[in-house]
């Protein structure tokens, strides 16, 4: 089981900008407890961060084949991309939308998600814990895919 973990612009800043929203925590330390959290249940999990859209729909599109499951936080671009909305849509692989900060308790223009109609669900507002969050989902919706592959392989045989 592999999880592709995939971050938008500015959170490579985290730690740094708006500490009185985004908390303390910088992302490598989110992705080094993610990992121990990945290890410990026995999944595999992959990092990525970019700045540019484009790179972040070419990561959703590498994912197809490679990957069981995509954790996203486009930042900024979950209220204006649909080049992301439309890679998650093309890819076809359950995906979670993760926010650290509560975005519809913040300004109007954050409240609107293009990318959560095309998500199996949205963790907003948990500080980092929302990845945390997220990981238990993404495994459980993961658990839930398998055991229905497994039934129908079975009643095949
Ligand atoms: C964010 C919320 C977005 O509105 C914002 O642009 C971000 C971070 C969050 O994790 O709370 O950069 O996705």
């Amino acid at each position: 089981m592999k999880i592709q973990v995939i971050q938008g612009p500015n959170l490579n800043m985290l730690g740094i900008r708006e500490q009185n929203i985004y908390g303390p925590m910088k992302l490598e330390d989110i992705h080094k407890q993610m990992k121990a959290f990945a290890d410990q249940s026995g999944v595999e999990i992959d990092f990525f961060q970019s700045n540019l859209e484009g790179e972040l729909v070419d990561k959703i599109q590498e994912s197809l084949g490679v990957t069981d499951g995509i954790i996203i936080n486009a930042a900024a671009y979950t209220h204006t991309s649909i080049a992301i909305a439309d890679a998650i849509k093309a890819v076809s692989l359950p995906t979670i939308e993760v926010h650290i900060s509560n975005i519809h308790a913040r300004e109007n223009f954050r409240k609107k998600s293009l990318l959560a109609p095309v998500c199996a669900g949205q963790i907003s507002g948990f500080g980092p814990f929302s990845y945390h969050l997220a990981m238990v989902a993404m495994i459980q919706i993961l658990n839930e895919i398998k055991s229905i592959k497994d039934q129908q392989n079975q009643s095949a045989s």
